[in-house]
């Protein structure tokens, strides 16, 4: 299975997605087996190459997931194609996705909170213009919303 991870500008929200999904899958065996490649991208094509937001690498160090080694990247239409499971972290970019999306592969795209059942939100909020809390209040909830889309995962095999 491979995994898409995606925002707007790839430099915050889908890139610490990314890190703390592949985090989980090196102390879980049996996802590591089923999950093969993971990646990020964004809607937009702003920070194409870029090291993820400054905030964000820092707020991710203080909390155990290193997200240095990623760089921005667009989505692109290969993508629908290439990767099983494609999160959006808000309804702007599912929306912006779903325009782009070949009817085929429709169904592989899913709000990434949609699969937390115990979160009143259906978005991880843009935190690009927020502070230094908004960063850390970004990450735990998508330290939670990365455990929902892994277990998620885990079903959808076993079925
Ligand atoms: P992200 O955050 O979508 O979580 O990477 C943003 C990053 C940059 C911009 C907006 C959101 N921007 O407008 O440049």
């Amino acid at each position: 299975m491979k995994v898409l991870f995606v925002c707007l500008g790839n430099i915050c929200r889908s890139p610490i997605a990314q890190g703390i999904f592949e985090a989980s899958l090196k102390s879980n065996p049996d996802a590591d087996s089923i999950i093969s490649f993971v990646d990020s991208a964004g809607t937009a094509n702003y920070h194409i190459g870029k090291l993820p937001d400054e905030r964000m690498r820092k707020t991710a160090i203080e909390h155990g997931f290193n997200i240095d080694h990623l760089r921005g990247r667009q989505v692109s239409e290969k993508d629908f194609e290439d990767f099983d499971y494609i999160l959006a972290m808000d309804k702007r970019n599912y929306e912006n996705l779903m325009k782009v999306c070949p009817e085929s592969q429709r169904s592989k795209v899913s709000l990434f909170l949609s699969h937390h059942e115990t979160s009143n939100l259906t978005e991880v909020p843009d935190p690009f213009h927020g502070d230094e809390q908004d960063f850390i209040d970004v990450l735990n909830l998508i330290k939670h919303g990365s455990s929902s889309v892994l277990n998620k995962i885990l079903n959808d095999a076993a079925l």
